[in-house]
């Protein structure tokens, strides 16, 4: 399973890329507008860190202008993935779009049926929104399994990206379900390599290791 950090904060890229493990970026209107800088610059400076796909999302309503956008932001580097939400108008652009070439990811999935529509729309990849489902009593890995089960079926190349990904537990939980991805918040990404017995394991080897005759440390 591939690893996406859900951030448009360049420090937390930076320091998570450097672990050696990020497959990816995605943002939306909200992480951006909690970074307060330009959108595009922002953008730029995502894709030079991270050669993987980076999702920028469109603001349009109406296909057109989601179109246009999507060309727009296509354009900043090659690793760009539109990101267009799960509406009518969306289809069509996902459609105009993805025949162009240029990989979408759909976004606010909630449903199989939804999922169903982007795939066969032409999306890269689809994003169910497992915490938000979970928050209003759902089971949103549930929806992450019926996806993998319908796109296997037919033999659908798109990615299901799990998203809205709240704990570690979540990312097990994609990853045995089949997800080709999980998109996941820098807290949640270092929580994952978290384990209190690493820890005590680690002080107990450091400890035994001064035991060690410094002349006989070497080899
Ligand atoms: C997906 O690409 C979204 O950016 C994200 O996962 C939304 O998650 P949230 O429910 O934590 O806002």
């Amino acid at each position: 399973m591939k690893l996406f950090l859900d951030t448009a904060d360049i420090r937390e890229i930076r320091e998570a890329n450097s672990w050696g493990i990020l497959d990816g970026v995605t943002t939306n209107p909200s992480l951006v507008a909690r970074e307060g800088r330009d959108f595009h610059e922002a953008l730029r400076d995502i894709c030079a860190e991270v050669q993987g796909p980076i999702s920028a999302e469109v603001v349009g309503l109406e296909a057109e202008g989601m179109i246009a956008e999507g060309r727009g932001l296509a354009k900043i580097a090659d690793n760009i993935v539109v990101k267009i939400p799960m509406v009518k108008e969306g289809l069509k652009a996902i459609r105009a779009l993805s025949a162009e070439g240029i990989r979408i990811n759909t976004t606010l999935i909630f449903s199989s049926p939804q999922a169903l529509l982007a795939a066969k729309a032409g999306a890269a990849y689809v994003s169910p929104f497992v915490g938000r489902l979970d928050d209003i009593g759902h089971d949103g890995m549930q929806l992450v399994r019926e996806m993998r089960e319908i796109f296997d079926n037919y033999g659908f190349r798109c990615e299901i990206l799990a998203a809205s990904i709240r704990h570690p537990v979540h990312v097990v939980e994609a990853a045995r379900a089949g997800a080709d991805v999980a998109t996941i918040p820098f807290k949640v990404l270092e929580s994952l390599l978290n384990h209190p017995l690493t820890d005590i394991g680690l002080q107990k080897f450091l400890k035994d290791w001064e035991k060690v005759p410094r002349a006989a440390r070497k080899g």
